[in-house]
């Protein structure tokens, strides 16, 4: 880069939502270190590419994708691989792809700001490749957050479960919590730049172990929720093993818990449960499900399901349509099982072919369906509240979400300007799979 040019910097983020908010203090780091967010590739000096492997061919997809930058590379700029392809490839990125300067993994971005000097100073192999022996967590005070009004808070990074069908313990590194002064602070800081909306992040928060020893996840959730002028606390994602009945007591304690809790069952059947080593059968499985249920309010209840894991006859996938009906999810998100590198599921017999995953995916996706399509029809007639995200003008209509994080078009009168982020109260007229439709309510 020739001196006194500006330093700029374009990224393009992947995957779930550690790697949004990632990104989020990645940003923040960047424009603390005097560089400027540009919104193309090729107004940028430096291109960030931060990385998803949770599933499919991905370290394939960044390959070919940092092979299309390549050309890029005549006009002096630089690239950088973060996130989890980063860490599990490592090294070999800088030599597949030798244009690439920095490569990073999550458990390393609070030394970015040292990375980007050496990169200034044209070091052409930078790496940041914490593995899972780092206790430090990416504690920033310049989270460049993208929405003014709804934001998250990382409280605990990496996992320690391994899953054997789960690369995550090998990219993200062992589980380290943050104290729960540090949440609440910025917890707080947050809400003196306006926002009302808290989501807190973690690969599985109810692992969470206050470093000070002050709170247990339940009592950090609300204490969260307490600060005044806070609306809605969130959390995700819970891990069954790990989900404890104070959680519910905390939901139903403090008002601004959202009315949602998205917990991952993978399988209905605890033949497969175990071979995943998910460390419950479906029995205590359906028995955090019930505290959910025995709760005064109205718990919407979402999960994660994975379909033809090693060895899952068509009677553990019979088993896994069964939960469905007995849960009686709001909404599901459903994957193909895909073998994933340093696993142990890799090593597992019975591979189901490719043709009956999909089978399966279609069927179980089209009753989680019927059921989601079921149940919102209980909201028909409720008056609901809204947080306003925006405007769909051409259908003249406003767009929100609900406590239970669901989709709300709705109509409000022509010459009514609504605030994007205020909260408002919707009568709910139809119902569908995935969203809802109303009319405010005055
Ligand atoms: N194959 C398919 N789905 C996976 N998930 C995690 N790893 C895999 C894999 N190897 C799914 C799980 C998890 C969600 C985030 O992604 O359902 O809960
Ligand atoms: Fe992966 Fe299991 Fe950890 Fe979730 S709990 S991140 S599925 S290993």
């Amino acid at each position: 880069m020739a001196q006194g040019e500006a330093k700029t910097f374009y990224i393009e983020t992947f995957g779930c939502q550690m790697n949004v908010h990632d990104s989020e203090k990645v940003i923040g780091t960047l424009l603390s270190e005097g560089y400027q967010q540009v919104s193309t590739v090729e107004e940028a000096g430096l291109i960030l590419y931060n990385t998803c492997s949770i599933r499919d061919k991905a370290a394939q997809k960044v390959f070919h994708r940092l092979a299309d930058y390549k050309k890029l590379q005549s006009q002096g700029k630089k690239f950088g691989v973060l996130g989890c392809v980063a860490q599990q490839e490592g090294h070999k990125i800088f030599e597949r792809a030798p244009h690439v300067s920095m490569v990073c993994g999550s458990a390393s971005y609070r030394n970015l700001p040292e990375m980007l000097v050496q990169l200034e100073a044209g070091n052409r192999r930078v790496t940041g490749l914490d593995d899972r022996h780092t206790d430090q967590t990416f504690d920033t005070e310049f989270t460049a957050r993208s929405n003014q009004h709804r934001g998250y808070i990382t409280i605990i990074e990496g996992c320690d479960k391994f899953c054997s069908y789960c690369v995550v313990p090998f990219t993200r590194g062992k589980e380290r919590s943050r104290t729960s002064e540090s949440v609440l602070a910025e917890a707080r800081r947050m809400v003196d730049q306006g926002f009302t909306d808290i989501q807190l992040l973690g690969q599985n928060v109810n692992s969470y172990r206050d470093p000070s020893g002050k709170k247990t996840f339940a009592e950090l959730l609300a204490a969260v929720g307490e600060i005044a002028g806070i609306k809605r606390v969130r959390f995700t994602t819970s891990h069954p093993r790990d989900f404890t009945r104070d959680i519910v007591d905390a939901i139903d304690a403090v008002p601004t818990l959202c009315d949602h809790v998205h917990l991952p069952v993978q399988s209905g059947s605890t033949k497969v449960l175990d071979a995943m080593q998910r460390l419950y059968t479906r029995e205590q499985y359906l028995e955090r499900i019930s505290w959910i249920k025995a709760a005064r309010r109205d718990i919407s209840l979402t999960t994660d399901l994975i379909v033809g894991f090693p060895g899952e006859t068509r009677e553990d996938f019979e088993e896994t349509i069964a939960l469905l009906g007995e849960v009686q999810y709001d909404g599901a998100f459903t994957f193909k099982y895909s073998p994933r590198p340093n696993t142990q599921a890799l090593s597992l017999p019975d591979a189901i072919s490719e043709e009956e995953k999909s089978l399966r995916l279609a069927i179980l996706n089209e009753r989680q369906k019927q059921i989601s399509v079921e149940n919102n029809k209980r909201h028909l007639n409720q008056t609901v509240e809204a947080m306003v995200e925006g405007r769909n003008h051409s259908r003249k209509q406003w767009y929100g979400r609900t406590s239970q994080n669901k989709v709300l078009n709705f109509t409000a009168p022509d010459d009514l300007s609504l605030t994007i982020g205020s909260y408002v109260q919707v009568r709910v007229t139809q119902s569908y799979a995935n969203s809802l439709v109303g009319e405010l309510a005055v």
